[in-house]
């Protein structure tokens, strides 16, 4: 038998994390690495944050899971912290991004639905999302590597290029429920929509009985430097899929929508047997305490100017490889020229100097650090990058 236990779905890395501490991560060779991952916009406390341990041990102590046929004292006072703090009404709690996007496509579907208007199922979506794994969600992408051999997929959605809003428009029909985008891009390659863009959907829902759906699973809780992204356009959605950093770490997502736009979701409509237990709802109130605390909103803000600035400073020095530097608060990214290849800078950066990054669409190196970062870990980021540029160029030119 040839096939791994794990199965062989990833092109693992050699680097194997045995341990985190703040910022960084610890290999199994007791290798020391420098987390500007977070797990993908995941740990957005860092790892081994002191009041999430304590949090988790005595959750797990006290009460685990019980299931959604009892009522949840902390799911009601975390979703309603939630509706405090944004634009929604009501939350689904999930354990992951795909899940809270595909209770989003549920939500708006079910919308037109309990409006007699089944037939307004199609959500048009666009190039170089990423909205999940789950047959729903990769529906709503064009690309074939997620797509090939899945086929058929869920019907009721239109891909169209992102930032084009004549093309979104135009592709508006009878059919339509809604529009579902990220405002922020992430594994796309990092790219925001434009202000017109989002403002644009949004009067279009609103001209024409639509939904704007936004996925913020990457983009959203905290990592653009507001607590969700969409606040930066003055646009606000009818119907929002968050997961990553809600959670910091711990499997949770959450669907968030107005009164009005889940008017369908009655009774039986959906469900989840972990989602919302109490074990991850305790996770929740304290990423969000945290999250929400005086000062750290303005520190993301603080810290994502600062990183910004110190990339841009980079390019110069480095112009054939570099090309401009993209995102928002500390979800950025910087293009990389075709003459080198990203994928293979945050080999290059991981192996030789310490330094933990993601790829991204577009040729992007996509750096996404916790949000508890402080001057001292930029600057060794910077020094990474930097001293990688000049051995990554080296080496090409060898
Ligand atoms: C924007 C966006 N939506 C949805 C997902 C899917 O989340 P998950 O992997 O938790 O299912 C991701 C994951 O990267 C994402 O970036």
């Amino acid at each position: 038998m040839s096939i791994t236990p794990l199965m062989p779905v990833y092109p693992r890395c050699d680097v194997r994390p045995v341990r985190g501490e703040g910022c960084y991560l610890i290999g199994d060779r007791g290798e020391r690495y420098l987390d500007f991952a977070s797990g993908i916009a995941v740990n957005l406390l860092g790892h081994g944050h002191p009041r999430l341990v304590k949090t988790i041990a005595d959750q797990a102590a006290t009460l685990m899971h019980t299931s959604n046929l009892y009522g949840m004292p902390m799911g009601e006072d975390f979703a309603q912290r939630l509706v405090d703090n944004s634009f929604a009404d009501t939350v689904f709690f999930t354990n992951s991004g795909a899940e809270a996007v595909e209770c989003a496509i549920k939500t708006a579907r079910r919308y037109h639905y309990a409006n007699g208007a089944a037939h307004r199922h199609k959500i048009i979506s666009f190039d170089n999302a990423f909205h999940g794994r789950t047959l729903g969600t990769i529906s709503a992408t064009s690309q074939p590597k997620m797509r090939d051999g899945f086929e058929p997929l869920l019907p009721g959605f239109q891909v169209v290029p992102f930032n084009d809003l004549d093309a979104a428009l135009a592709a508006v029909d009878d059919h339509t429920a809604g529009f579902l985008l990220e405002p922020v891009q992430g594994e796309g390659g990092v790219t925001p929509a434009t202000a017109a863009f989002l403002t644009g959907l949004r009067k279009a829902c609103d001209d024409h009985g639509l939904l704007l759906i936004l996925d913020e699973v990457q983009c959203g809780y905290a990592r653009t430097g507001t607590f969700f992204a969409h606040e930066q356009y003055g646009v606000t959605p009818d119907i929002m899929a968050v997961a990553k950093g809600i959670g910091a770490g711990f499997p949770l997502g959450a669907c968030l929508a107005t009164e009005e736009a889940a008017k369908g979701m009655v009774f039986g409509t959906h469900g989840s047997t972990y989602g919302g237990n109490p074990l991850a709802m305790a996770v929740g109130l304290t990423v969000l305490d945290e999250v929400l605390a005086d000062g750290f909103l303005d520190h993301v803000k603080a810290m994502g100017a600062r990183l910004r600035a110190a990339l841009e400073q980079l390019i110069p020095n480095h112009d054939d490889m570099f090309e401009d530097v993209r995102g928002m608060g500390l979800m950025l990214g910087v293009r990389m020229s075709d003459a080198y290849d990203a994928r293979a800078f945050v080999a290059h950066l991981r192996d030789h100097h310490g330094l933990l990054a993601v790829s991204a669409g577009q040729n992007v190196l996509r750096i996404l650090p916790p949000l508890v970062i402080d001057e001292s870990h930029i600057a060794e980021a910077i020094e990474k990058i930097s001293a990688g540029a000049r051995s990554f160029a080296e080496a090409k030119a060898a």
